[in-house]
Formats: C-alpha cells, sequence, structure tokens
C-alpha cells in the first residue's frame, strides 16, 4: 500500500458491468486503475472520460498481448497493489452437449488461461515489491451448479481452485483468493437470467460497497473464498 493509502490496482474486463463500475469507483476515491478490455471503441471513450487511468484494449486469452500490456502498466503506473482478475465470459444458456465446439474453448480460454495469463504476467512484479492482493472473480456458480452453464461452471470452479493453490505458491506479503460478487444486473446476468435480470441490483449500487471491501482484503483472506 502507497504511504497516503492510495491503490494502484490492475482490473480486467473495464469495459461494462461490474469492471466499468469498479473503475468509476477506484478512479472516485483516488485510486489509480489500470485496466483494459477487448472492445477498442469501448476503451478509447472510457480513455476520454478518465484520462487519468491506463486503459488498453488488451484480450486476457492472448498472453503476448497480456505481457506487452503489463510492460506498459509497470512503466505508466507502477507494480499493482491490487490485481482483480474480473473479464469473464458466458456461454449462451444451452445444455452442455449443445454447447459449440468453439464457444466452450472461448469461455475457458478467457474465464480460466485469461486469469492465468494476468497472474503469470503481474506476479514477479508484485513479489518483488513484497507487497499485493490478487482477487480472482469466481460466482455463485463457482460454489454450486445450474443447468445451461456447465461451461461457465467449470470455469469458475477452477477458478476457486487455482486461487487456493496460488495462495499456497505465493510468498509472505502477497495474498491471493476468489471472490463471489453476488448477483448484479449486467449484461452477462440478462444473458443467463433474461428479463429477471432486471430484479437485481445494478453494477453502480454494488460497487459503492464491494470496493472498499476489495480495497480490505489481505492476508487474513488468503487462500479462502470471500
Ligand atoms: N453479474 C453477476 O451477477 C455476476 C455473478 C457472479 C460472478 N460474476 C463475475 O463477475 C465478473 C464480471 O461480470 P459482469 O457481470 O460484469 O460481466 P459482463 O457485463 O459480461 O462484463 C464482462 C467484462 O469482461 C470483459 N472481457 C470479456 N472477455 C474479455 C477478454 N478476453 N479480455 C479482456 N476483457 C474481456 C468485457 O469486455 P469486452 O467485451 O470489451 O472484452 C466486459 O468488460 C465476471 O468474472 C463474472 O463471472 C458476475
Amino acid at each position: 500500500m502507497n504511504k497516503d493509502d492510495k491503490r494502484s490496482v490492475l482490473l480486467t474486463g473495464v469495459t461494462r458491468g461490474l469492471g466499468a463500475a469498479m473503475l468509476e469507483k477506484f478512479l472516485s476515491m483516488g485510486h489509480s486503475v489500470a485496466g483494459c478490455g477487448r472492445s477498442k471503441d469501448k476503451i478509447d471513450a472510457l480513455s476520454k472520460r478518465y484520462p487519468g487511468a491506463h486503459l488498453r484494449a488488451v484480450d486476457v486469452s492472448d498472453f503476448a498481448a497480456v505481457s506487452q500490456w503489463k510492460t506498459a502498466v509497470l512503466a505508466d503506473m507502477g507494480t499493482p497493489d491490487l490485481l482483480l482478475n474480473n473479464a469473464a465470459l458466458i456461454n449462451e444458456n444451452l445444455p452442455l452437449w449443445e454447447v459449440p465446439v468453439d464457444e466452450f474453448a472461448a469461455v475457458i480460454d478467457v474465464n480460466i488461461k485469461g486469469v492465468f495469463h494476468v497472474v503469470k504476467a503481474f506476479t514477479p512484479a508484485m513479489i518483488e515489491a513484497g507487497h499485493g492482493v490478487i482477487v480472482n472473480f469466481s460466482s455463485g456458480w463457482g460454489r454450486s451448479t445450474a443447468a445451461d452453464v456447465a461451461p461457465y461452471c467449470a470455469t469458475k470452479w477452477a477458478i476457486e481452485g487455482l486461487s487456493a493453490a496460488l495462495a499456497q505458491d505465493l510468498p509472505s506479503g502477497i495474498s491471493a483468493m476468489a471472490y463471489n460478487p453476488g448477483i448484479i444486473h449486467t449484461e452477462m446476468l440478462e444473458s443467463c437470467f433474461g428479463e429477471d435480470a432486471k430484479s437485481f441490483p445494478n453494477p453502480k449500487t454494488w460497487a459503492e460497497s464491494q470496493v472498499p471491501y476489495l480495497l480490505s482484503l489481505g492476508a487474513k483472506q488468503n487462500g479462502r473464498p470471500v
């Protein structure tokens, strides 16, 4: 943590949903944020709106792109104090055997390999700095299951195991945990809940309580599902 308690936050998936709401809230609290998403037009619009943020169009499933982004982030913002692996995809609602092969692969590539790529790129700098917190976004469906979302469930259960094992790899001073954000009205929720998604809180309201909570995570929660 910086002396003035202002953190450097690395956040994937800032172009909509929870990521966009977290970006706004972290910046409003005076923290530095480096963020990414695939949609170049949305990244360009967010860069104009938040000129102080380090935003870039990066696909987390592409390790070469994540590595290049890491070099730019470390030069521009410095080592992240808080790394939030938020970016993810959900499959279109279907029984597992009807899920297209390419769609299954994409969900795995982003939700598991993307998290690995970001951890692989940034953790060495965090270890060198001697401190940091890595939060991997899981889901209620990383701890339970439902029909029609088996690919997504598989990836979020993987994130639970990956995060607990990562916590055992990390040296003292660095923590990692899987985080279930709750149920929030985003495009992802509309994809799986349809019209019912509207009855859940919006991302801005969610971020008001959850950004302070994410900032509070540390050694006490290391390796534990939160
Ligand atoms: N909403 C909920 O109720 C809920 C519940 C449980 C868990 N979660 C978890 O919370 C996180 C955020 O979910 P959300 O509801 O905000 O989802 P969302 O509205 O679909 O937003 C997902 C974000 O991830 C980005 N993204 C997707 N693939 C990417 C890639 N390959 N590289 C970089 N960025 C990528 C998207 O931007 P681009 O399309 O521009 O790349 C977008 O900004 C996810 O991990 C999700 O599993 C959400």
